[in-house]
C-alpha cells in the first residue's frame, strides 16, 4: 500500500458501514477498526470521517455538477470523502488523488473516472469551496419534521449544522475553574469553552478529576438550579455518562443513578472515579423502575433523535435511514408517566433531550401536562440577570445548534415540570 492509502481505506470502510447498516460512530464495529489504527492515525481518520459526514451535502452538490452517472455507494463514499479532503481540509491533492484511486482499484471501482473527476475538482477548488447548500438539500425526513420553521430557522441551521464543535468544560467549583491552567473563555463561574482542543485528556487537572467536557446547552439548565432545602432526595432517570448528575454531584448532593445500558454505564463509573464522585448506581429499563421509593428532583435526560448535537454526531443525517421516531416519542411519554409517579408533591422533574423538534420536545410536554392535571409547567430557573436568558421562551428551554460568544453550542430543550399535588 502506498503512503496514506491504509488510513483512507480505513476512513472508506467507516463511512460505508455508518451508510449500510445504519450504525453510529460508537459502535464496536466501527470502533474496532479505530482501535486497530496506529496513535498518530486516529486523529486522521476522526478529522476525515467526522468532516466527509458534516459536509456531505456539500460535495454531493459538488459530484452532481461533475458527474452525470449514477454512482453506487462504493463510489459515491470514495468520492465524498477525497472532495472533503481536497475542497475543504486543504491536504495535498496529489496524495488524496494517489490514494484514492490505489484504493478504487482495490474495490473494484472504475478508478478512471475517480481520477479524473477528482483532477478536474482539485483546479476549480478555491471557487468549489464556496458551493452553498439549501435546507432541502437535507435528509428528506428533517426536511418533513421541521416543516414548521421559519425562514430565519432554516438559515440559522443550514449555516451552524456542519460546522466543528468547540469544546466546553465545566468545573467541580470556581476555585477549581481560576486554578485552570489553560486559557478557557467563561460562560459562568464555573464552566468555559477551552481555547485549544488538543489532547485535552492529557491536561493535569482532567486527569486529577477538576473537571469534565459537558456542552453549554446541556449545562444550562442545571447550572441555573439553586437546589431548595426542600429537595433531598435525587433521582439521575437516564445518567450515563454523567455530566448532569456530576452538575448535581459537584452541589454537595446525593443522587441515584440510573441507566439501561452497562456499556454507559462503565463510561459512567470510569467518569465518576476520575472525578472522586460517589454515588449509588442500577441498572434498570426506568419505564419498570420499582416504585418502593419517591424522589423530590428527577433529572430526565431521555433518549432522543439526537439532531441538536447534529455536528458531534453528523452519522445521524449520513445514515440511509431515519431515527426510529415512534419508538423515540413512545419512550420518551413512558419515562416522563413513570418519572411523575416516582416524585414527591412539590417534586420537580426536569425533562431534556438534545432535540429541538417539536416532536421530542413541546409536544411531549404539552401531551403530558394535559394527561396530567396535578402538574404544571415551573418557571425555568435562570440565575438572576443571565446572558443567556434569550435560550428560554416561555419557560421551555429551546435552541437550534447556536453561537454564544462566537463559540458553536449544541441544539437542546429543556422544561421544569412541579407536581402541586
Ligand atoms: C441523553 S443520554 C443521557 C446523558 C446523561 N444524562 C448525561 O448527562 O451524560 C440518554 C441515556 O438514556 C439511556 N436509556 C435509554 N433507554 C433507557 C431506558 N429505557 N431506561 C433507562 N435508561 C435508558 C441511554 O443508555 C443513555 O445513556
Amino acid at each position: 500500500m502506498i503512503k496514506g492509502e491504509k488510513v483512507r481505506l480505513d476512513v472508506h470502510n467507516i463511512l460505508y458501514s455508518i451508510y449500510k447498516f445504519n450504525r453510529t460512530l460508537n459502535n464496536p464495529k466501527i470502533l474496532k477498526i479505530i482501535d486497530k489504527s496506529k496513535t498518530k492515525d486516529i486523529s486522521f481518520i476522526n478529522n476525515v470521517t467526522l468532516n466527509s459526514m458534516r459536509l456531505q451535502f456539500h460535495t454531493l452538490k459538488i459530484i452532481q455538477k461533475y458527474v452525470k452517472k449514477k454512482l453506487r455507494i462504493n463510489e459515491k463514499i470514495l468520492l465524498i470523502s477525497a472532495i472533503t479532503q481536497i475542497v475543504f481540509l486543504g491536504f495535498k491533492e496529489y496524495a488524496v488523488i494517489n490514494c484514492t484511486v490505489e484504493i478504487a482499484k482495490k474495490l473494484k471501482i472504475y478508478h478512471g473516472l475517480v481520477n479524473s473527476v477528482l483532477k478536474r475538482i482539485s483546479v476549480d477548488k478555491s471557487k468549489l469551496k464556496k458551493t452553498k447548500i439549501k435546507f432541502d438539500d437535507l435528509p428528506n425526513w428533517f426536511v418533513k419534521k421541521t416543516s414548521y420553521f421559519s425562514k430565519f430557522e432554516r438559515n440559522k441551521f443550514i449555516n451552524n449544522f456542519h460546522l466543528e464543535p468547540d469544546i466546553h468544560v465545566v468545573f467541580k467549583s470556581t476555585k477549581k475553574l481560576n486554578n485552570f491552567e489553560k486559557k478557557i473563555i467563561k460562560t459562568s463561574d464555573v464552566s468555559g469553552f477551552l481555547e485549544n482542543k488538543n489532547n485535552i485528556k492529557n491536561i493535569n487537572s482532567f486527569v486529577e478529576g477538576d473537571w469534565w467536557v459537558q456542552d453549554f446547552s446541556s449545562f444550562f439548565p442545571l447550572n441555573n438550579l439553586t437546589i431548595e432545602n426542600t429537595h433531598k432526595s435525587f433521582l439521575d432517570a437516564c445518567a450515563a455518562p454523567g455530566g448532569k448528575a456530576f452538575q448535581i454531584l459537584s452541589k454537595n448532593n446525593k443522587i441515584l443513578l440510573n441507566d439501561k445500558n452497562l456499556f454507559r454505564i462503565k463510561t459512567l463509573k470510569k467518569n465518576l472515579k476520575r472525578l472522586k464522585f460517589n454515588s449509588k448506581i442500577v441498572n434498570e429499563d426506568f419505564t419498570k423502575f420499582p416504585k418502593s421509593e419517591k424522589f423530590d428532583f428527577i433529572v430526565l435526560d431521555a433518549p432522543c433523535s439526537a439532531v441538536g448535537t447534529i455536528r458531534k454526531n453528523p452519522e445521524i443525517f449520513f445514515k440511509s435511514e431515519a431515527p426510529d421516531f415512534d419508538y423515540l416519542s413512545n419512550i420518551q411519554e413512558k419515562m416522563l408517566d413513570k418519572a411523575s409517579l416516582l416524585l414527591n408533591n412539590n417534586g420537580l422533574i426536569l425533562y431534556m433531550v438534545c432535540s429541538f423538534l417539536e416532536y421530542e420536545t413541546k409536544v411531549q410536554i404539552d401531551k403530558f401536562l394535559n394527561k396530567n392535571s396535578n402538574f404544571k409547567l415551573d418557571n425555568f430557573k435562570l440565575i438572576k440577570n443571565s446572558e443567556y436568558s434569550g435560550l428560554v421562551k416561555n419557560n421551555l428551554m429551546i435552541t437550534l445548534p447556536d453561537k454564544i460568544l462566537e463559540k458553536n453550542i449544541d441544539g437542546y430543550f429543556a422544561a421544569y415540570l412541579k407536581k402541586i399535588r
